[in-house]
């Protein structure tokens, strides 16, 4: 990786945003790379604008890998007031923000944003039509998910190779 890259990774990572779970989600989506055991949730929240449904705030968690750290924490800016169909648009390149052009070793990290994303905004994704309950409970975290037994499983989507 070269040193310009390196640089604004680790500005990046310096000043992380949208880190963390979003406790009222309205979506969900996790993700994991088989090849490199990097793993990655992304939390939505909508809001409606003009009579479109767009992207209040997104947050992640993730294990590991600093360079999906710094895309998510972009693309997670990035993604802030547009809508489902323009963030799904959003080419793994185009999420990587300022970063610019990754690396071929690098480009699966972006790709992982881009699955997390993908999973949290595909209708098997959406928020189920129940009415909420009074005080929503929290969303679960990474680490609560690998911990914690929950009845059906939590749904991890790996990522195939590209
Ligand atoms: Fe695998 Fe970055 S090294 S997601």
């Amino acid at each position: 990786m070269n040193s310009d890259l390196q640089k604004r990774i680790q500005e990046a990572l310096a000043n992380p945003q949208n880190l963390g779970e979003l406790a009222d989600a309205d979506a969900v989506g996790t993700v994991g790379n088989s090849d490199c055991g990097e793993m990655l949730r992304l939390w939505v929240k909508f809001r409606q604008q003009d009579g479109k449904q767009v992207i209040d705030r997104a947050t992640f968690q993730s294990f590991g890998c600093e360079t999906a750290i710094a895309v998510a924490s972009l693309a997670t800016e990035l993604i802030r007031g547009k809508t489902p169909a323009e963030a799904l648009a959003l080419k793994p390149e185009e999420l990587a923000g300022e970063l610019g052009p990754l690396p071929p070793m690098k480009i699966h990290c972006s790709q992982l944003v881009e699955g997390a994303l993908r999973a949290a905004l595909s209708p098997a994704a959406a928020p189920t039509t129940a009415p909420a309950p009074a005080t929503a409970p929290a969303a679960p975290t990474l680490l609560d998910s690998f911990t914690q037994p929950k009845p059906g499983g939590v749904k991890i989507t790996f990522l195939d190779a590209r």
